[in-house]
């Protein structure tokens, strides 16, 4: 069996490319300026023209009042690869429609077809970062409604939005030609080729593709904020031109863009951002307050019993260092660091709970319960962490003992068992749990991508780790096939791209619910931090939802408030 580091990852090579060779990209919102590239194209993007005539028309009701809608299905890329099988979650399925996975269906309410400066709302799929086809949010004969906190379908058709549902590659798919073809940063890429097609296009469609507000939950939000963190950035260039992405000219280090893939918002719930350093950080979180009682066994053996306790200690130790190192910095100019992040965490705490009692929500005092609903079941649990000091709607919150706090957490659902992310070391690559085949290569179907994970992988021929190449992680990632890896996780992982020369987005919403474990509240901090920091950004929206799960778009109206006050103050 060959081993991933002795692969090639089609394309590897990062382009020497320069932002200074950007031409026919002017951020405004004028149409008949710069933005309108069409005219600019190769044969490429020849074949990418928008055809306004092939549509189909769908009739649903938006608060009850008919709306007729125009849908539209492409393929977004020149080159798109032919896929015959996608695993999710273990389950493998045919592919129906090859092409699926590279199509984006745009849903344009009849009165703003002639729009040409209404939002483009962008929504990506990819739950799990598992491969997603594209799927039309809108259906004949639908029923949306606009004034609900869960319908933001709803409440985009209402504001005249066009709605774009994209189709992304990622792990879990196999092409026709056997290849593994979702490995990262293949979602990326495939989101900024439908952008660069709207912008390629954007004369030609309703709406502006200058005003972009991206979509996603979870995996899906990992890959709204690797999005719009990496606006232009060069380093995709490669990967853009193989599939044959709009805008993408030359090869080789002449490699060049004619349209720029920088986005106006993201919309980004519980986003899973920086799988790289998602464990370090889960385990610093969660290290002290594992235990056999929020922490599953594995393989018949309990947390306590088994080698879970010492791999979470070692994967935390790394995170101070690495957090220290990403030079992030606090409103007062203080460095962000293991010292003060749960700081951070339980201001953020504090400033949701006393917003909620200030809205009226009866927050439940010390030592009464919380009602506390993960993956719909509704349990009580006690509150031994929050103290309240005043009454009614003036209460505030006198304290929070947080380490208690990520006990209440884990009660209603477990941690993930260590590794949670580079779950293969300690339970092998038997089956798709944490991240590892979003990884590896196209002839390879999973790599560790982690330090610990790698060094510790144990499991015989699964072709990762020091066991089955000899090599250990540090040697490993100076390889070749080490940089590769290292690009594919740098390209995914907005961190990489925020405060950089990339053109992040200028506006950023960002949700984490206060009782989602999914990833550590440490990891969502430094990504509000990094935004906050960003030179480009002007405004970034930063909650902890009061008792929300692992979830999206569930605060449809203060979103949709949101974004209308953004567009409303760009204009
Ligand atoms: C999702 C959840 C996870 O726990 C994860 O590691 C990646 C993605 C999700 O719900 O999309």
């Amino acid at each position: 069996m060959k081993k991933p580091y002795q692969m090639l990852l089609k394309p590897l090579a990062v382009a020497i490319t320069t932002a200074g060779l950007l031409v026919g990209c002017g951020s405004d919102d004028n149409k008949s300026s710069s933005t309108s590239t069409a005219a600019v194209a190769d044969t490429e993007d020849t074949a990418l023209a928008f055809d306004a005539s092939n549509y189909t028309t769908a009739t649903i009701t938006v608060d009850g009042e008919n709306m007729t809608v125009r849908q539209y299905s492409m393929v977004y890329v020149a080159n798109p690869i032919a896929m015959a099988s996608a695993n999710r979650m273990g389950s493998t399925s045919v592919v129906t429609n090859p092409y699926i996975y590279q199509t984006m269906i745009v849903t344009v309410p009849e009165a703003s077809l002639e729009n040409q400066t209404t939002a483009l709302y962008f929504m990506v799929n990819n739950g799990g970062w598992f491969n997603s086809p594209a799927t039309a949010s809108v259906t004949d004969g639908g029923s949306y409604v606009s004034t609900s906190d869960s319908d933001n379908v709803g409440a985009a058709l209402k504001a005249g939005y066009v709605l774009v549902d994209v189709g992304t590659r990622s792990r879990g798919l196999r092409a026709e030609d056997g290849t593994y073809a979702g490995k990262a940063p293949a979602p990326v890429v495939d989101a900024k080729a439908a952008i660069r097609y709207l912008r390629l296009n954007d004369s030609l469609m309703p709406g502006s593709a200058e005003r972009i507000i991206v979509n996603g939950t979870s995996g899906g939000g990992g890959l709204t904020s690797a999005i719009a963190a990496s606006g232009n950035s060069t380093d995709f260039l490669p990967f853009l031109d193989a599939i044959g992405a709009a805008g993408v000219t030359g090869s080789g280090d002449t490699l060049a863009s004619t349209i720029k893939d920088d986005v106006f918002a993201a919309v980004a719930y519980c986003p899973i951002n920086n799988l790289g350093n998602a464990d370090a950080g889960y385990e610093w979180q969660y290290n002290a307050i594992r235990s056999d009682s929020n922490t599953g066994a594995i393989s018949g053996v309990a947390y306590s019993a088994g080698p879970q306790p010492a791999a979470s200690a070692e994967i935390a130790a790394t995170f101070p260092e690495y957090l220290a190192g990403l030079g992030l910095k606090l409103d007062d100019g203080t460095s962000l660091t293991t010292d003060n992040i749960n700081d951070e965490i339980v201001a953020q705490l504090k400033a949701e709970i006393e917003r909620q009692i200030a809205a009226g929500v009866a927050v439940p005092a010390y030592g009464e319960n919380f009602s506390v609903t993960q993956r719909g079941v509704t349990s009580e649990v006690i509150n031994d962490w929050l103290v309240l000091s005043g009454s009614g709607t003036s209460a505030t919150v006198e304290s929070i003992d947080f380490e208690k706090f990520l006990k209440f957490v884990t009660t209603p659902i477990a941690l993930k068992t260590v590794v949670a992310f580079d779950a293969t070391a300690v339970n092998g690559n038997t089956s798709v749990s944490g991240e590892t085949n979003l990884f590896g290569n196209e002839n390879y179907e999973y790599s560790n991508f982690t330090a610990w994970s790698w060094d510790n992988n144990e499991v015989v021929a699964d072709g990762s780790g020091t066991d089955d190449t000899g090599v250990t992680w540090a040697d490993y990632m100076s390889s070749s096939d080490g940089e590769d890896l290292a690009t594919q996780l740098k390209l995914i992982n907005p961190l990489s791209y925020l405060n950089t020369d990339a053109d992040s987005a200028p506006h950023w919403y960002i949700r984490h619910g206060m009782i989602d474990r999914d990833t550590a509240f440490a990891m969502q901090l430094a990504l509000y931090t990094a935004v906050k920091n960003d030179p480009n950004v002007q405004d970034v929206s930063f909650k902890l939802p009061y008792l929300v799960p692992h979830s999206g778009n569930y605060d449809v109206q203060e979103a949709f408030a949101w974004i209308k006050e953004t567009l409303d103050a760009a204009n």
